[in-house]
C-alpha cells in the first residue's frame, strides 16, 4: 500500500495535514521526528515524506533535527514551516528570525512555475504563521514563491524533489493549499490515489489481530459514537475475547442506558456488562464545584470501575478507549496548552492495573470516526447520532452535582432534544446545561425560586471550533415551554449564542 509519512517536528497542524492527504485517497502515517530512523524509513517504503511545522527555531540547542543524509536518500520531502527551515538549515541555508514583524494570517504569495505549484495561479493568498524565515537558499535549491515580508516563501531542488513552503497548505484559509499537496502527492511522489476508509479497518483490525493476541481486552463503551466505534473496531480483532463495560454514573441521558444495551447485546451480538455505579460517582462528587476536579475524578472512578470489573470477570489485559485526535491535542498534545482534561486522555490515574491501553481512532478526526463506523455495518442512527461525553450530564451542570439536579437537567435536556428532533432541526451537537443560578419566577399565583437551565446547540464539522446553531424562534419557544412546564425544578430557559472560540461546546 502506498503511504505517506508525515514526520512531526511538534507542529499543531500534524494531523490535519494526515488528514488532507487522506482526503486525496493517500494513506498518511504520523511519527514523531525521534521515534523513527532513517534507515527505517528507508525500508517502509514511504512514497514521500511531510516535515510539518513546529513551534521551535532550528538554531535553539533543544529544536527538533532529523538525520540530514534524509536529504541524500532519493525521497521526495515536503517541508512546510518549520519543516521548510530545517530543509533549509539542514541543507546549509540561512534562516533569520523576523523579529517582532513575523508573518500572521492571511497573506498574499507570488509563486513562480515549479511542480509543486502546477495549476496555482501566480498570486493567491496563502496562511502564514512563522517568526523565522529562510534568508538564503541552499545550493542546488531556487526559491519559488515569495510574499511581502519573506524573501522565501517557498523553495526546490526539483532535482532531487525536495521542496519547501513556509506556508500552511493543510489550513482552508490557503487558497490552493489542496492542489500543492494533490501535486506534493500525486504529481512529485508519483501515488495513485486508490486509498479508502476500508482500508485503514484492514489495517487496523490486521495490527491488532497480531498484538492482541491471545488478550483478554476490556472495552469502555460509553455509548457514545467514538467507544462504539472502537469497541465493533476491536471486536473484529479479537472477537469474543473482548468485553465492553458500560458504565450507568447516574449522569447519562434520558433511556441511553437501556438503548446502549439494546443495541450492542441485542444487535451487535457483543459481551457487555452494565454496570450501575451511580452511588459511587454521585458520592465522590458530591461537593465537588470545580470543572477539573469533576473531571478528574470522573476520569479515576470509571478506571477504578474498570479495574474491579477486571477482577471479576477474570484478568483483563488490556483497555479500549474511543480516544479520538481533538480529544489529544485538547488534552494537551507537546507543547499544546490544555484546555480541559478529556477524562479519558488527561485524567486517567497514573497507576493503572492494565497491561496496557489501546486507542485505535486516536489518529481520527469525527468525521472519518463516523466513516469508519458506517463501514463497520453500525446502524446509521447510532453513528451519525451527536456526540456525548464521557463525563456525561456532569461536564453540563454547573457547581455542585446532586441526583436531584442531574433529574432535572435529564428531563430538560430530553425535552430540547425532542423539540429539535420534531421540527427537524439538527445541529452537530445539541443539548441542555444546568446552571449554577436560580432565579426568582412566578407560577400561577405563586413566587417560584427556580434553576435556569442554558440550552445549547452548535454547528461544527470537526468540534475544534464552532458556531452557534440558528434555531428557529418556535422551536427554542417550545422548548422553553414544555420545560418550565414539566421539570417543576426550572422556572428559566436561556439560549447560548456564543460561538467556540472563545467559549467552548460544553460548559464545563
Ligand atoms: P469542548 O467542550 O471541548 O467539546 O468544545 C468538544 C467536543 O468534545 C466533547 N467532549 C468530550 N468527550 N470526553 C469525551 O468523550 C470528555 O471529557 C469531553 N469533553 C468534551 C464535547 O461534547 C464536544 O463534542
Amino acid at each position: 500500500m502506498e503511504k505517506i509519512l508525515v514526520l512531526d517536528f511538534g507542529g499543531q497542524y500534524d494531523l490535519l495535514i494526515a488528514r488532507r492527504v487522506r482526503e486525496l485517497g493517500v494513506y498518511a502515517e504520523i511519527m514523531p521526528y525521534d521515534k523513527i530512523t532513517l534507515d527505517q524509513i528507508k525500508e517502509s517504503g514511504y512514497k514521500g515524506i511531510i516535515f510539518t511545522g513546529g513551534p521551535n527555531s532550528v538554531y535553539d540547542a533543544s529544536s527538533p533535527h532529523f538525520d540530514k543524509e534524509i536529504l541524500n536518500a532519493d525521497i521526495k520531502i515536503l517541508g512546510i514551516c518549520y519543516g521548510h527551515q530545517l530543509i533549509a538549515y539542514m541543507a546549509g541555508g540561512l534562516i533569520r528570525s523576523a523579529g517582532s514583524i513575523s508573518e500572521y494570517g492571511k497573506t498574499e504569495l507570488t509563486v513562480k512555475p515549479c511542480a509543486l505549484f502546477t495549476d496555482v495561479p501566480e498570486r493567491s493568498v496563502c496562511w502564514m504563521s512563522h517568526t523565522d524565515y529562510v534568508n538564503e537558499v541552499p545550493e542546488g535549491f531556487a526559491v519559488t514563491a515569495v510574499t511581502d515580508h519573506c524573501p522565501c516563501a517557498a523553495m526546490a531542488d526539483e532535482k532531487r524533489g525536495i521542496y519547501g513552503v513556509q506556508f500552511h497548505p493543510e489550513v482552508t484559509h490557503t487558497e490552493y493549499g489542496k492542489t500543492v499537496l494533490q501535486n506534493f502527492v500525486f504529481g512529485i511522489c508519483g501515488c495513485s490515489g486508490d486509498w479508502k476508509m476500508e482500508d485503514f479497518i484492514e489495517r487496523t483490525v490486521e495490527k491488532y489481530r497480531k498484538e492482541l493476541a491471545g488478550k483478554r481486552v476490556l472495552c469502555a463503551l460509553s455509548g457514545g459514537v467514538d467507544s462504539s466505534v472502537a469497541a465493533a473496531l476491536m471486536h473484529r480483532a479479537v472477537g469474543d475475547r473482548l468485553t465492553c463495560v458500560f458504565v450507568d454514573h447516574g449522569l447519562l441521558r434520558k433511556n441511553e442506558g437501556d438503548e446502549v444495551e439494546q443495541v450492542f447485546r441485542g444487535k451487535l451480538h457483543m459481551n457487555l456488562v452494565r454496570v450501575n455505579a451511580q452511588e459511587r460517582f454521585l458520592s465522590k462528587l458530591a461537593g465537588v464545584r470545580e470543572p477539573e476536579e469533576k473531571r478528574k475524578i470522573i476520569g479515576e472512578q470509571f478506571i477504578r470501575v474498570f479495574e474491579e470489573q477486571s477482577r471479576v470477570l477474570g484478568r483483563m489485559d488490556v483497555l479500549v478507549q474511543g480516544t479520538i485526535y481533538p480529544d489529544v491535542v485538547e488534552s494537551g498534545k507537546g507543547d499544546a496548552s490544555t484546555i480541559k482534561s478529556h477524562h479519558n486522555v488527561g485524567g486517567l490515574p497514573s497507576v493503572m492495573d492494565f497491561e496496557g491501553i489501546v486507542e485505535p481512532l486516536r489518529e481520527l478526526f469525527k468525521d472519518e470516526v463516523r466513516a469508519v463506523g458506517l463501514a463497520l455495518g453500525i446502524p446509521e442512527h447510532l453513528v451519525m447520532r451527536q456526540p456525548f461525553p464521557g463525563p456525561g450530564l456532569a461536564v453540563r451542570i454547573i457547581g455542585e452535582i446532586t441526583k436531584e439536579k442531574a433529574d432535572a437537567l435529564r428531563e430538560a435536556d430530553a425535552i430540547f432534544r425532542q423539540e429539535l428532533e420534531t421540527a427537524g432541526v439538527i445541529p452537530s451537537q445539541y443539548f441542555a446545561v444546568l446552571t449554577d443560578t436560580q432565579s426568582v419566577g412566578v407560577m400561577g399565583d405563586a413566587r417560584t425560586y427556580g434553576r435556569t437551565v442554558a440550552l445549547r446547540a452548535v454547528t461544527t464539522d470537526d468540534f475544534m471550533t464552532a458556531d452557534w446553531t440558528r434555531i428557529p424562534y418556535d422551536v427554542l419557544e417550545a422548548a422553553s415551554r414544555r420545560i418550565t412546564n414539566e421539570v417543576p425544578a426550572i422556572n428559566r430557559v436561556v439560549y447560548d449564542i456564543t460561538s467556540k472560540p472563545p467559549a467552548t461546546v460544553e460548559w464545563e
